[in-house]
């Protein structure tokens, strides 16, 4: 009998000490998720974004939201540079003067450090999402001199790898680039700069 009675107690504390340590978690791990992730309110009034691109492998993208816009990171290879200074003459803005852009961004990368490029992913014509295709050549279905980007399935218009957009096609712009800064070497605040928030 006493046996049975000291059994359930013991049962009855261990859940009391599991119930206590798993407020405990949740309370400690708050503050860390709150300063990464504006609340959904602060969102849509348009806070400033945090993002990680500690995992970002050369080639890759990640995507985050920031003011209801898809925002894109993309952190490109060297060969991926390398095809973006060729191809001026088939670019409608290739110096990004009628584009959107912050001054640090304009430039040749259309960013901050040449292999990280930031991008709002709208479509400059009519506000489509560009789709990715940084396949190079006849692998990637958009001709044989295709030296990767963004191709706007809408109405056909082309990106290259900074957003530039080419020439002849609906979009009269290139992407917009939009304010953002670097907290370190692998974290990117959207949305504020030195200027301050946008
Ligand atoms: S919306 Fe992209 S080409 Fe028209």
């Amino acid at each position: 009998m006493d046996d049975r009675i000291d059994n359930k107690r013991r049962r009855f504390l261990t859940n009391v000490t599991a119930a206590a340590w798993a407020v405990g978690g949740t309370v400690a791990a708050f503050p860390f998720i709150r300063s990464m992730t504006p609340s959904e309110r602060a969102k849509a009034a348009g806070a400033p974004v945090v993002i990680d691109i500690s995992r970002l492998e050369p080639g890759q993208m990640v995507k985050e939201e920031w003011r209801g816009k898809p925002v894109w990171v993309i952190r490109r290879t060297d060969e991926m540079l390398q095809k973006l200074a060729g191809l001026g003459e088939n670019l409608a803005d290739p110096d990004s003067e009628r584009s959107d852009q912050p001054v640090y961004a304009k430039n040749v990368h259309r960013s901050r450090q040449p292999e990280v490029l930031v991008l709002i992913g709208v479509c400059t014509h009519l506000g489509c999402s560009p789709t990715t295709n940084f396949a190079i050549g006849p692998a990637s279905g958009l001709g044989d001199d295709w030296p990767g980007g963004f191709f706007c399935p809408c109405h056909g218009s082309k990106f290259d790898l900074s957003g530039r957009v080419y020439k002849n096609l609906p979009a009269p712009t290139n992407l917009v680039v939009p304010p953002y800064r670097f907290l370190n070497a692998t974290l990117i605040l959207v949305g504020e700069d030195d200027g301050g928030t946008a």
